[in-house]
């Protein structure tokens, strides 16, 4: 690999990214439609210029997908680059210190939406691609290229697609960066993803609106029937309350909680600056990191109803909505989670009472062998740049797409150059531009490895 390739580009580089974190693709809603199309465009054109023969803008019932595939490399095993190019809304807009869509740059650190969450991390590899091909534009590997538009909202374009041409990820391995460090200096591979059920709660119990005078005390108020509801699914202790959910988890070995008990955490830290609370809640038999990597979650994201407007209206409400969400773990699947969701709410639900739940989007849990080669490839990229091999974790975070991934029989490697720090889906989302130079140099190693250089 051109070794100066990073120095010698920054500037440009810089720009580049920069230019694809402006473009605001918000996927979820309906108001950033043709941004996501411009952020795919953006994907499609570096792909030409990076000399890909088949680059694909593939259509389907939502944001594009973006297909790509470097020139032939006979004999060089097949590598499959999975990223994300949507991003999160940016509400509260008035906690970000600078314009979510105006990239800027403070103490080393690039602060926008989508930094690290995933664009900059796409930027990553489509960087080392470039730096890792010879003089002629020909990579050391055969790479495959695929992007979503959808991964932050649910979608299901490139579910679809996978679904109707499974050749796709006939490849030796895939690599999918989109998560972080385990710390500042210590890289990781992922062993697990939680996955998601995501629905909305509805509520009615009167027909209209009532004076809270006339008939207080008498008539049923809808929020606070559906807050009930809510603070019976889970104990103030934090175990949720749906029927098998705990038996049908599947527990971490002996030896991958022996693992986790000795990775450096300090637990004040934790709570400072990442959590940013007083104290911790939960179920506190089990480590953090049981809680958040290995154990389902039950969380409540919002609920509407009533009157929220400026001053006050003496009135009971009579339907009442929740966004809510239950993170997944292995044993416990999107279909199993849904059907006994149901069945809790139906057990808590009140008889005067109208309820229905609608399911949005969700994604299984996946676990990972991190035995098979390409993993130890990956630890001396990682060794040769930053000086580490990885560290063996989960996440608590979901990528519903990985597991069909995985189902061709390649090893998935899951990984980033994210900080724990970085505020992935909060105001103030940065990257922190030395893991990025880092990142293209690890991953363009990376590349070199696989292809025997
Ligand atoms: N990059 C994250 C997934 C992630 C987060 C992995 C934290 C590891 C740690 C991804 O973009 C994401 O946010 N996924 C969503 C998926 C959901 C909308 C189906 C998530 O986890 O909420
Ligand atoms: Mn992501
Ligand atoms: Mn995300």
């Amino acid at each position: 690999m051109d070794h100066d390739f990073v120095r010698r580009e920054e500037p440009r580089l810089l720009n580049e990214l920069i230019e694809f974190l402006s473009i605001p693709s918000i996927s979820t809603g309906t108001a950033h439609v043709a941004d996501c199309r411009r952020a795919a465009q953006w994907l499609v054109d570096q792909l030409f210029h990076l000399g890909c023969p088949t680059v694909q803008l593939i259509e389907g019932d939502g944001h594009p997908v973006v297909w790509g595939e470097s020139p032939a490399v006979p004999g060089a095993p097949t590598l499959l680059i999975y990223g994300h190019y949507d991003v999160q809304p940016v509400e509260p807009l008035d906690e970000w210190h600078s314009p979510p869509f105006t990239p800027s740059v403070r103490d080393g650190k690039l602060y926008a939406r989508g930094a690290i969450d995933d664009k900059g991390q796409v930027f990553a590899l489509l960087k080392a691609y470039e730096a890792s091909r010879d003089s002629e534009g020909n990579p050391p590997i055969n790479v495959r290229f695929l992007f979503e538009g959808e991964e932050e909202c649910g979608g299901r374009v490139v579910f679809d697609l996978l679904a109707a041409e499974p050749e796709r990820t006939q490849v030796d391995a895939v690599i999918v960066a989109d998560m972080s460090y385990y710390a500042p200096g210590w890289p990781a591979v992922y062993t697990a993803l939680r996955g998601l059920c995501y629905a909305e709660l509805h509520v009615r119990t009167l027909q209209r609106d009532l004076h809270s005078g006339s008939y207080g005390g008498v008539a049923p108020n809808a929020i606070e029937t559906i807050c009930r509801m809510l603070m019976d699914l889970k104990s103030a202790s934090g175990k949720i309350r749906v029927p098998k959910l705990y038996k049908s988890v599947e527990a971490p070995t002996k030896a991958e909680k022996k693992g986790w008990a000795s990775l450096p955490f300090d637990e004040e830290e934790y709570l400072r600056d990442e959590v940013t609370a007083k104290a911790l809640t939960g179920l506190e038999d089990y480590s953090i990191f049981e809680r958040t990597w290995a154990l389902p979650t039950f969380e409540i994201h919002g609920i509407r109803g009533g009157f929220v407007g400026e001053g006050a209206k003496t009135v009971i409400p009579a339907a009442a909505t929740a966004k809510i969400s239950m993170r997944l773990v292995p044993g416990l699947t999107v279909e199993f989670a849904r059907k006994q969701l149901e069945k809790a709410i139906a057990k808590v639900a009140p008889d005067y009472a109208d309820w229905e739940i609608v399911f949005h989007h969700g994604g299984d849990p996946v676990q990972v062998d991190v035995t098979h080669e390409a993993f130890r490839t990956l630890d001396r990229a990682f060794e040769e740049v930053v000086g580490r091999p990885t560290v063996a974790v989960r996440a608590g975070g979901s990528i519903p797409i990985v597991p069909e991934l995985a189902r061709g029989g390649a090893p998935v490697l899951l990984t980033g150059i994210g900080l724990p720090d970085d505020g992935l889906h909060s105001p103030n989302e940065k990257v922190d531009l030395q893991q990025v130079w880092d990142g293209i140099r690890v991953f363009g190693r990376f590349f070199e490895m696989l292809g025997g250089k």
